[in-house]
């Protein structure tokens, strides 16, 4: 045992003020995670590390940008010496990895990103993390990686990764990097895999929200295909409630799952939306079908539930009312995403597929 790694264990021994390193902080599901932390925690330090990509948004956490325990860094998970310079200056003792490119569209036009920063950077992450002896390394993950539902199968922790996009592929990479620096280094180390989140603060790239600023904003719904495809939701504060449980009380080396049963068909969750949109209804557009498209996902939450206790407590519905209305009610935050990169994007996704 080096001297610092002793230093650490005895200093830790006395610690009840952690410092929570989240890399990915400035984006939807971190600065959501954020909020919760320092909230539940008020004698953790919360290290928002992020690399601020198009989807990360200081303006997620304008609220919390002056707590003393909340200290931003700009960094890339991938820069080997950005990482080192982080762990170096606070010494977390525990990491929580949401940093990603998130967006299947994205990555099936440009897939090279999602390499580099969804398996690269969980790589370089690890490794820091093993060298500084963390406590615990929770890897946010998704239900993707089982790939698309067969027949009436649904998959639990141990089923086989059969990932159909390159997204999904990524992110199943980096689960297996997870799980071998607990196999080589014995690192501490869980896995959360979620359904599709929703919520305040969330990229209008992602189906909920792009519908709701649509609808808002008069502008086309575009439906993937017949729309026939389904999701099962969660509301992000349960998905928080799950990894703050899995942080402090999984069991090392475990993976979980964290499903709702919330399952909806795409179009029936498009027509509810645009039933709080009067007159909207006719802007839904069927557009060309997303290229491997998986139909649905099913994963079995059991082990989370009688292992650690967690339910999800969000209605769907309400969920979803209370996101509505947070989006009406911030048309500023919207408007400031609503800039080049976006329009740029969006133009290369939908134009073509809208004038069809
Ligand atoms: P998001 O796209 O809203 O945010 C991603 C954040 O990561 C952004 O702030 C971005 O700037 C940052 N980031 C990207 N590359 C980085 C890099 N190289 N270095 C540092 N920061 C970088 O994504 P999200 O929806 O909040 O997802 C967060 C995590 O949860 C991801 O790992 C995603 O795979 C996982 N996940 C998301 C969902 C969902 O429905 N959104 C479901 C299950 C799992
Ligand atoms: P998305 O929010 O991109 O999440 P994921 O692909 O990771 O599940 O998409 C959710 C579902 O909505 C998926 O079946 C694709 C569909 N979809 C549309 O029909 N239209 C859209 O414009 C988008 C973004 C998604």
């Amino acid at each position: 045992m080096t001297n610092s790694t002793n230093n650490k264990m005895i200093m830790n021994e006395n610690k009840l003020n952690k410092i929570l390193l989240i890399t990915g902080g400035a984006g939807f599901i971190g600065s959501n995670l954020i909020r919760y932390f320092l909230n539940k925690y008020p004698d953790y330090k919360i290290i928002n590390f992020d690399k601020l990509t198009y989807a990360g948004n200081l303006n997620n956490l304008k609220e919390i940008e002056t707590d003393p325990n909340y200290v931003f860094v700009k960094g890339d998970v991938a820069n080997s010496q950005d990482v080192k310079n982080v762990f170096e200056e606070f010494n977390p003792d525990f990491v929580v990895n949401c940093a990603a490119e998130s967006h299947v569209d994205r990555s099936i036009t440009d897939p090279d990103i999602f390499l580099q920063s969804n398996i690269l950077g969980t790589q370089i992450m690890l490794d820091f993390a093993c060298e500084n002896d963390a406590e615990n390394f929770v890897q946010v993950s998704t239900d993707e990686v089982y790939g698309a539902k067969f027949k009436n199968f649904s998959a639990d922790e141990n089923s086989s990764l059969k990932p159909n996009n390159p997204y999904a592929a990524s992110k199943a990479a980096a689960d297996l990097l997870v799980r071998a620096a607990h196999q080589t280094h014995g690192q501490k180390v869980n896995v959360v895999r979620s359904c599709n989140n929703y919520g305040p603060f969330q990229f209008p790239e992602k189906l909920i929200p792009l519908m709701i600023l649509n609808a808002l904003t008069d502008v086309d719904l575009p439906v993937y295909g017949a729309g026939k495809q389904r999701r099962e939701w969660i509301h992000v504060e349960d998905h928080c409630r799950a990894i703050d449980l899995v942080l402090h009380r999984g069991k090392s080396g475990e993976i979980y799952n964290a499903g709702t049963g919330n399952e909806r068909i795409n179009l029936k969750l498009v027509e509810y939306i645009v039933k709080q949109f009067p007159g909207s209804q006719s802007q839904i557009k069927f557009v060309a079908d997303r290229l491997g498209h998986d139909f649905s996902y099913a994963m079995k939450s059991t082990k989370i539930h009688q292992e650690l206790g967690w339910q999800p407590v969000k209605q769907f519905e309400a969920g979803l009312d209370e996101t509505i209305e947070w989006y009406k009610m911030h048309r500023d935050w919207i408007e400031a995403i609503k800039s080049g990169e976006y329009l740029q994007y969006y133009d290369k996704i939908y134009k073509s597929r809208l004038t069809e």
